[in-house]
């Protein structure tokens, strides 16, 4: 009998079917027990279980002031309590109503907490049992683990619109108050101790991160669990490389960095457009160096791919083509000879804030770079970071040298130059006579890139998609048009850190609603359908 029991446990399909109505039945428990405690008190009687019987001494406990809250018997308002839940537990068994299982999950809570109160009453307090009131307890805590595990989905998404509610409106207001580079500094400080704790990412994964197989793919050999990415410049000191899998993310880019170390640009290096939905980024690649980067991290294994974005040292005497090549091969070689267990590259030449205007856009500098880097025989893939601000022609005449070279794939793209672009608030603007921005102003031009490059190099480029990504549709719609991956920063900066769980979360149901078992198949529809 049990094996039997065990077996359909087993069976999923089986469990689908009839765990909603097994937690039904504990409910209906819940309610004739409550129902029963409650119509004994309206009568004035005490049920069977007196002192030293073995169901207990329901009568102390009954007849305490506990058992009455501002004048309404605790019996009845448990009795309500299942009541509810019970017609609940219904309509999401017969119309599989979303916001039921929200309501069933919060009622669960409310039902769990409120029972251990009280089995904490009448073992410390009232110092008697009552075997009805243990029953309720049970019952509540039953039904409190089975719609926990059973509605694991709804449960994360529940969460994740909590941390959302808790972040945009509370945490982000007070943030938002306080110099933008010291709190990023002290959110990636904080990030880098707490994902070192096992219990933070365990409780993570089991509240709002979740997984999904129509999420993964190989992409140049490395296996992608999810296609949601940190874009560089989050992580430019590589203290999160163990962290980001526990919110969600899928991988990661570290830097950009420099051969040569760089303090960062004179301040503000840093701000925040919140009418724009975007940051203001003037850093000109502040980071530890190659080098530091290095010894930080040796001998790390990395939970989610982890890419090295290099680009050239940010300082007045690397002024040439020919020194900036010099310099951007020699960090490529450190990090060749390093051994590390990164997994990619990204070649950033579309960094806006630099010193020196060394430009590889055109496309003679941009061949004279690529063969430099071929020169090295890299195996691990290679992707170039590119502007959003050139034109389609430009932009095409340096896909086609970078198609010629050893590089894997292209990055849409970089922060937008243009000061007077409709996204962007102008009186906000207006706060920063330096540097350029991130986030909803990029979104638009990124996607026109991303479908560009599509058409042109699908079989040849393998694309991702980053820039002004706010939510699972951004996402989506990058990937339609023929992004393999997306990356984001400033999504997370305004949404909050469940962001990309959340996003992991909707992708799979927009898949499925439009008729793609996986990720694999969505990539370049939009772009396919356009050409028809
Ligand atoms: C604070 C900050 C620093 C950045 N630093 C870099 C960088 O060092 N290298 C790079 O390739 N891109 C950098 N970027 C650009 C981002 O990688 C990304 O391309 C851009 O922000 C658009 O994505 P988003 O809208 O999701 O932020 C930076 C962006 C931000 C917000």
């Amino acid at each position: 009998m049990l094996w039997l029991q065990l077996r359909l446990l087993q069976n999923e399909k089986v469990m689908k079917k009839y765990w909603p109505v097994l937690l039904l039945l504990c409910a209906l428990l819940g309610l004739f027990d409550s129902g029963y405690l409650a119509y004994e008190h309206f009568q004035k009687t005490i049920p069977p279980c007196s002192a030293n019987s073995l169901l207990g001494d329901c009568g102390t406990v009954l007849r305490s002031s506990y058992s009455v809250v501002i004048g309404i018997p605790l019996a009845l308002i448990g009795f309500v309590h299942y009541t509810i839940l019970s017609f609940v537990l219904l309509t999401v068994i017969l119309l599989h109503k979303r916001s039921f299982v929200f309501l069933a999950i919060v009622m669960s809570c409310i039902g769990f907490v409120s029972s251990l109160y009280f089995v904490y009453l009448q073992l410390f307090v009232i110092h008697a049992l009552c075997v009805y009131c243990m029953v309720s307890a049970a019952t509540s805590t039953l039904l409190f683990l089975g719609i926990l595990f059973y509605f694991a989905k709804e449960r994360k998404q529940l969460t994740q619109f909590i941390i959302r509610i808790l972040y945009v409106y509370v945490l982000k207001q007070i943030l938002f108050l306080l110099p933008p580079e010291r709190v990023h500094t002290n959110m990636v400080h904080f990030g880098e101790r707490v994902g070192s704790l096992w219990l933070f990412k365990k409780l993570a994964h089991f509240l709002f991160v979740r997984e999904d197989k129509s999420l993964s793919q190989s992409i140049a050999g490395v296996y992608f669990k999810n296609p949601i990415g940190l874009a560089a410049g989050f992580d430019y000191e590589a203290r999160l490389t163990q962290t980001l899998d526990g919110i969600g993310f899928g991988f990661q880019t570290v830097g950009t960095i420099t051969n040569r170390p760089y303090k960062g640009n004179p301040s503000p290096m840093l701000g925040r457009l919140p009418k724009s939905k975007s940051l203001m980024v003037n850093k000109g690649f502040k980071n530890l160096g190659a080098t530091k980067t290095i010894d930080r991290l040796k001998g790390l294994v990395f939970p989610i791919p982890v890419g090295i974005s290099i680009g050239k040292t940010n300082t007045p005497s690397v002024n040439t083509v020919k020194k900036s090549i010099d310099d951007i091969v020699r960090a490529f070689i450190l990090f060749e000879r390093s051994n590390g267990n990164h997994s990619y590259y990204e070649l950033n030449i579309s960094c806006p804030n630099l010193l020196t205007n060394v430009s590889f856009y055109p496309p003679q500098n941009l061949n004279r770079l690529l063969t430099a880097i071929d020169s090295l025989h890299i195996t691990r893939p290679i992707f170039i970071k590119m502007p959003i601000e050139k034109s389609n022609k430009e932009v095409l005449s340096m896909l086609e040298v970078i198609s010629k070279h050893s590089v894997t794939g292209v990055i849409f793209g970089n922060l937008q130059k243009d000061r007077s672009h409709p996204a962007l608030n102008q009186s906000e603007v207006s706060k920063f006579p330096k540097g350029n921005f991130s986030g909803k102003p990029t979104f638009d031009r990124s996607n026109e890139l991303i479908s560009l490059t599509y058409k042109h190099y699908k079989k040849r480029l393998t694309i991702i998609g980053c820039g002004g990504v706010f939510n699972a549709h951004d996402a989506y719609e990058k990937i339609t048009r023929g992004a393999s991956l997306v990356q984001l920063i400033t999504g997370m900066i305004f949404e909050g850190p469940q962001l990309v769980a959340n996003i992991n979360t909707e992708l799979p149901d927009l898949l499925k609603k439009n008729g793609f078992r996986t990720i694999t198949e969505a990539i370049g529809s939009a772009s396919k359908k356009a050409k028809k």
